[in-house]
């Protein structure tokens, strides 16, 4: 055997070890997407699927479609939650989505201040960190997303802009509560563009934000929250991103859709 043959061997092997015990959370985020008739043969699909012991289910369907989660992953791996929600408990909020309607039916995570409610919904910073605080409060875990956009990443000064995100977003939490959050970075040029960030790209990002979280939070907490990597994630790429480090996990949009796709990058970041 050639001595390229073998580091190429010995490579696979090492990839294969990291991926077959590193923890992953894998989260899709569904959007505004599926029918009912969708929605259903997707959890018959996935609720008694052999998901693996070690990574962390989660799927964020549209809030109508809660009800059908509760019932048919009643006892399933498969976690769930939502894709917003509004800090009260109830009242005059129409439109708007409460967080005990949301732990009602069993919901255990929430997505907040996704890029796409910043823009379109004109979600601010300090919002978004009441959203985080009633989750923290309610026994719901909140996925704070952070993300530039293309003219902040060309100008360097995406670094400040993820930094104030956190700062903002975190703001109503301190001490041990820290460990109940969990950040999502999207870069938004590469949410459902088909463009990815590069591995270099996402481990420089994560590591500075890493080294962040740690002089921010301390070293306990803030080397233990969980960074997960979405844009364009799907099976052909997800191995080479989770091999970049500090990442926990993905945040998946476009590819979470499809039963046998979300099955398969599960998959993949077990190893197999
Ligand atoms: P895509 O995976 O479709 O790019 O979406 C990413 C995203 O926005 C997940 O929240």
């Amino acid at each position: 055997m050639e001595r390229r043959e073998i580091e190429q061997l010995v490579r696979t092997e090492l990839v294969k070890n990291v991926l077959q015990t590193q923890k992953f959370i894998i989260a899709g985020n569904w959007k505004m997407n599926k029918s009912k008739h969708e929605v259903i043969s997707f959890l018959d699909e996935v609720a008694n699927h052999d998901f693996g012991e070690k990574n962390t289910i989660i799927i964020a369907p549209p809030d109508p479609y809660l009800y059908l989660f509760e019932d048919k992953l009643r006892y399933s791996k498969v976690l769930y939650g939502v894709q917003n929600l509004f800090p009260k408990e109830s009242g005059a909020y129409t439109g708007e989505l409460s967080y005990t309607t949301a732990k009602d039916f069993g919901a255990k995570y929430a997505i907040l201040g996704h890029s796409e409610r910043r823009d379109l919904f004109l979600e601010c910073d300090m919002l978004i960190s009441k959203k985080v605080r009633i989750c923290v409060q309610n026994q719901i875990t909140p996925i704070l997303c952070i993300g530039e956009n293309l003219i902040l990443r060309q100008g360097e000064s995406y670094k400040n802009h993820l930094m104030g995100q956190i700062k903002e977003g975190l703001e109503r939490i301190s001490g041990e509560e820290l460990s109940k959050i969990i950040i999502a970075y999207e870069p938004i040029w590469a949410i459902g563009t088909g463009v990815t960030a590069t591995p270099q790209q996402v481990e420089e990002t994560h590591m500075f934000l890493r080294e962040f979280l740690i002089q921010e939070y301390g070293s306990n907490l803030g080397s233990t929250i969980p960074l997960l990597y979405g844009g364009s994630v799907k099976p052909s790429n997800v191995k080479d991103l989770a091999l970049a480090q500090s990442v926990s996990g993905f945040l998946i949009g476009g590819a979470s859709l499809d039963a046998s796709t979300f099955k398969e990058i599960n998959n993949i970041l077990n190893g197999n």
